[in-house]
């Protein structure tokens, strides 16, 4: 089987951890009887500087030809400018609207030997396992007024928030689903005492909660579940939300992990690639992170452990996913740490070095299947 893998590594920290990612999954391809074809192309604050805009059509339909996406982060200071007409994050969004990935998979897991890393308490947050699936194409990030004016009474700047029912179910059906092959147990996390779109969000899980009893149910208030995720987060398994609320939540629950630079995210549409599995865009859940760019010094595992969802949820590769998983937690467990993990006594390595710690580690151990 040969596999189009589109790699688009973007700004800041984005090309050094996507390269190991890469190499991880050439690994993958050797040791495993797949094959990738990666095409590369630029895209975000990059491709404003070469071409004028963050995503070019010729790029977007590269992605849509693809069987996955690969991606590593787009943004940085040096595009901020508030009223510049071209933003990098744009690239992002629309590739997620056209490639219809309303389903964005943010898994959270605690690992004991990373408990020190996190400012929480071990105690609190040991044994955590928690899947965050946020809605990815709707909501205030593509409602329309979206815009900002000015009257005789000064500036004013409006967006909007939008669902349709159909949005909604199809996110939450997919949560059930998700739950179902976990510990089954959904929350829905929403602002219902205020917003109409909750409102609705609330109204629609419900009437979906009926079919599907196995599941417990529950809803929880956004500004609740803030406080909840610190307290208390081995009680949730799958968490439904909206996209603005996950956005925000999934950041928050990255410190249940230790850092920013472990967490991996999956986002999937509904039409199916060339090996019959969904669509998928996959990207570590972090940013640029523009002061370190380019110093081997950013933590390649998210963007790794972003791979591997890729083998897991758009090749059909679950043994081969949990293959890289587990060279990643034995790499952790040897005590090697990129600086954003450093501890007393952890030994610090490099990106370039930490990527290939894990190869080492791929090479010494089989695929189970
Ligand atoms: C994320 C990021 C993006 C978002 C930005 C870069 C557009 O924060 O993936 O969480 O807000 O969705
Ligand atoms: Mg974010």
């Amino acid at each position: 089987m040969t596999y189009k893998v589109l790699v688009l590594k973007g700004d800041g920290i984005g090309p050094e951890v996507v390269s190991e990612a890469v190499q991880v999954l050439k690994v993958v391809a050797r040791r495993c009887g797949v094959d990738f074809n990666f095409e590369e192309a630029i895209v975000g604050g990059a491709a404003i500087d070469a071409y004028g805009v963050p995503l070019r059509p010729e790029t977007l339909k590269l992605a849509t030809e693809s069987d996955a996406v690969l991606f590593g982060a787009v943004g940085g200071p040096k595009w901020d400018d508030p009223r510049a007409a071209h933003r990098p994050e744009q690239a992002l969004l629309t590739l997620r609207k056209e490639l219809g990935l309303y389903a964005n998979l943010r898994p959270v897991k605690t690992m004991k030997e990373l408990a020190s890393a996190s400012p929480l308490k071990p105690e609190v947050i040991n044994g955590t396992d928690l899947l965050v699936l946020r809605e990815l194409t709707g909501g205030l990030y593509y409602g329309k007024p979206s815009e900002r004016r000015t009257t005789e009474k000064g500036r004013e700047a409006v967006d909007t928030c939008f669902y349709t029912e159909e949005e909604i179910a199809r996110a939450v059906r997919l949560g059930f689903e998700l739950a179902r092959a976990r510990r089954k147990r959904l929350t829905l996390v929403d602002k219902a005492n205020i917003l109409s779109t909750s409102r609705l969000w609330r109204e629609v899980a419900t009437e979906i909660s009926q079919q599907n009893k196995d599941v417990a149910f529950e809803t929880v208030l956004v500004d609740a579940m803030a406080m909840h995720l610190l307290q208390r987060p081995k009680d949730f398994d799958v968490i439904v939300t909206e996209n603005m609320f996950g956005d925000i939540l999934t950041d928050e629950a990255s410190l249940l992990a230790g850092s920013m630079g472990l967490l991996p995210s999956a986002s999937l549409g509904e039409e199916l690639n060339s090996a019959g599995y969904r669509i998928g865009l996959y990207e570590p859940i972090h940013g640029t992170a523009p002061d370190i760019a380019g110093r081997d010094r950013a933590n390649p595992l998210a963007a790794i452990l972003s791979a591997a969802m890729m083998l897991e949820y758009s090749f059909g590769m679950r043994a081969e996913a949990e293959w890289i998983e587990n060279a990643v937690a034995a790499v952790l467990r040897e005590g090697y740490r990129t600086p954003d993990l450093a501890s007393p006594g952890a030994k610090i390595v490099g990106c370039k070095a930490m990527g290939r710690l894990v190869r080492e580690h791929l090479e010494r151990m089989e695929p189970e299947s």
